[in-house]
């Protein structure tokens, strides 16, 4: 049976929960999406209806109510690029960058991602597991719904396995939900200094099919720089990867242009990231494939870059902005999503509606995922933030504090404000 309410859309007979006198940013298309005195229902896992507080029926039963209070909705963060697990500390790095050194001379000295992948290998799976379900929980506490989790500190093959093993659990014990991807192609590890063609190789041909047989990573990643892989490189590890049915994506123009990103395009990748070198090329290519641009304000931020991405190709394009974490012990030590916010508006010139949408829906997008993440809206998964603010910009403009009220994630309550 079907209620009929003054809305146009019609009040399903099945809801569990209802959220009343709300404010939301529903953030559908991309646009902030505003509803004032509004109200939203949950049946099960799902947002199954949207609507104006004078559109519910007049009792509403058994249902059970949470009176928001006037604040805030927003969907719940989609974090599209994180390398969440790791073991180690850089902090050593971050003094010797301050002293002058470049992330890319400390990598060519042996440190960098070398350093995290020397202590993700002698650590156990239970270490790793217990040091990333702590980076979990503060993700949640920061209102982080949904987490993409790269391996890639592993560089061979029982540490990248290991790595997304220990992803899986995350996904099993944490209520997030984790997108896991294989980067095996992270950094060249020392026993194949010199020999970087034969390190490809062995991701190609051991490393890709048994992450495939194991079923443990829906997508690949490469990262393809001038201190990393070469586009021919990145172009094999693509072949294997679309042949066994993964989805690709690509650290893509961060330090230099290797035109990683039109590759990558063009093969049909979900995203590129990075791309403070990107060209009006590579760009072209991406608006013609509709690959998302996956920025990372963090890592730049960390590493004191000058060149920002070319956000202004991005708006005449049209192409989809997301922005990401890119939690990690080197480029990235940052563990949640509001400094980002700030950081894409100041850093490089995001509007704070661009910003959430790149948190959110485009961060869907960028996983594949938009079509049940990152927006309200009836049907998708009833993922949601409530935020004691006052307008949805001081998530951007606020630094220092987290004015979260509660985490729903697939209807049920995963985390509320002491
Ligand atoms: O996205 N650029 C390559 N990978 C990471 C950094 C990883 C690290 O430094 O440990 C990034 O910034
Ligand atoms: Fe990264």
């Amino acid at each position: 049976m079907i209620i009929t309410s003054h809305s146009s859309n019609p009040f399903p007979d099945n809801v569990d929960q209802m959220f009343t006198h709300c404010r939301m940013a529903t953030m559908a298309k991309g646009n902030y999406g505003i509803m004032k005195n509004a109200a939203l229902a949950v049946s099960g896992k799902k947002i199954s209806w949207i609507g104006p507080m004078d559109a519910l029926p007049e009792t509403l039963g058994t249902i059970k109510v949470t009176d928001c209070r006037n604040q805030w909705i927003l969907p719940g963060f989609v974090d599209c690029h994180t390398h969440l697990i790791w073991a180690g500390s850089r902090a050593d790095e971050f003094e010797m960058r301050l002293a002058g050194a470049s992330y890319a001379d400390i990598a060519r000295a042996g440190g960098g991602i070398f350093s995290t992948v020397t202590a993700t290998r002698a650590a156990d799976e239970d270490m790793l597991f217990d040091l990333a379900s702590r980076r979990m929980a503060r993700f949640l506490r920061q209102g982080i719904t949904t987490v993409e989790i790269k391996s890639g500190y592993g560089l061979d093959l029982d540490t990248e396995l290991k790595m997304l093993a220990v992803a899986g659990r995350l996904q099993k014990a944490c209520p997030q939900d984790v997108s896991t991807t294989f980067l095996g192609a992270h950094a060249l590890p020392p026993k194949f200094a010199g020999r970087s063609d034969d390190y490809i190789k062995e991701v190609v041909r051991i490393m890709l099919p048994e992450v495939k047989d194991q079923g443990i990573a829906t997508a690949v990643d490469v990262f393809c720089e001038n201190i990393a892989f070469s586009r021919d490189q990145t172009r094999q590890v693509f072949e294997k990867a679309l042949a066994l049915g993964f989805a690709i994506k690509l650290h893509a123009e961060q330090l230099s242009d290797s035109n990683g990103t039109a590759l990558a395009a063009q093969m049909g990748a979900l995203s590129c990231d990075h791309l403070e070198y990107l060209s009006l090329d590579g760009a072209r290519k991406m608006a013609d494939h509709g690959t998302v641009a996956v920025l990372l304000p963090g890592a730049f931020y960390y590493l004191r870059e000058t060149r920002i991405p070319p956000v202004e190709y991005f708006r005449n394009l049209r192409i989809p902005m997301a922005v990401a974490t890119d939690l990690n012990p080197g480029s990235s030590p940052v563990f949640g999503m509001m400094p980002v916010l700030n950081m894409a508006c100041l850093l490089f010139g995001l509007t704070c509606e661009e910003a959430l949408a790149g948190a959110t829906i485009n961060g869907a997008r960028a996983l594949n995922l938009a079509d049940c993440k990152g927006s309200l809206e009836p049907g998708k998964d009833a993922d949601f933030v409530i935020w004691d603010v006052d307008t949805p910009a001081d998530l951007c403009y606020l630094t220092g504090i987290t004015p979260l009220q509660n985490v729903v994630i697939g209807g049920k309550t995963a985390y509320v404000m002491a």
